[in-house]
């Protein structure tokens, strides 16, 4: 098998998605030899310690700004040697300072189909919309707000739904597996932008027989 992806994974919360990552792909396709956060009492750090993997917090109080912060951040995770991050529930925009260490090399999981609904709160902004399709999108992190190429979306309709908690039990295993095969998918080498457009993520063709990503009967248009 070939050497597995070293990755990295920036954290804010509780750190569901760090644990589908932890139980999925580390140890075969890739392995976590990173995880940052910027709160001190993410629950996420512990699930890292846990498997022993390493941990390190980076309070923005401690720097003089954010983009100093984010570059002491990507010099850790460079010298862990990572190849792609990954931003699972991390609750800040990354500055270039940090991209332009990684290009072409984050992802992120949203729990809103983008382009709508980014940033904070996406469910409880689909709600008050007054949508009846829900999703999840995993994208390539840019400059912007949650507003990267699409790697992966997939839609549920929920006519009734009133309560973001309950949305959010329908989209959590959405994320568990989109996120992951993502990082599967990366770490083969099976992504790649369209050179007639590159907001578009192209999937190898020999990799879409069988994923979860693009299986289904679609349309061509
Ligand atoms: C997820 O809903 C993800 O889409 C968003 O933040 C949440 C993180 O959840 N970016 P967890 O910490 O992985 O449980």
């Amino acid at each position: 098998m070939a050497t597995p992806l070293p990755l990295a994974v920036l954290v804010s919360g509780t750190g569901t998605n760090l644990q589908a990552l932890l139980d999925s792909v580390h140890g075969r396709e890739a392995e976590i030899v990173a995880v940052a956060s910027n709160a001190a009492d993410a629950p996420a750090l512990e699930r890292a310690r846990s498997r022993d993997v390493a941990t390190k917090v980076f309070p923005r109080g401690d720097y003089a700004d954010r983009p100093a912060r984010d570059a002491a951040m990507a010099a850790w995770l460079r010298e862990q040697g990572v190849r792609l991050v990954v931003l699972a529930g991390y609750m800040e925009l990354l500055s270039p300072a940090f991209l332009d260490r990684f290009p072409d090399a984050v992802i992120n999981v949203h729990p809103s189909l983008l382009p709508a609904f980014p940033g904070l709160h996406a469910v409880e902004q689909a709600l008050a919309y007054g949508v009846t399709v829900f999703g999840v999108t995993v994208h390539f992190v840019d400059a912007g707000l949650d507003s990267g190429p699409v790697i992966s979306q997939r839609a549920v309709e929920l006519p009734d739904a009133k309560y973001s908690n309950t949305v959010l039990e329908y989209l959590r295993p959405l994320e568990h597996t989109l996120l992951p095969e993502a990082v599967r998918l990366f770490a083969r080498g099976a992504l790649s932008r369209d050179p007639a457009n590159p907001r578009r993520v192209l999937i190898a063709p020999e990799e879409t027989e069988g994923t979860v990503l693009r299986s289904g009967e679609a349309a061509d248009g």
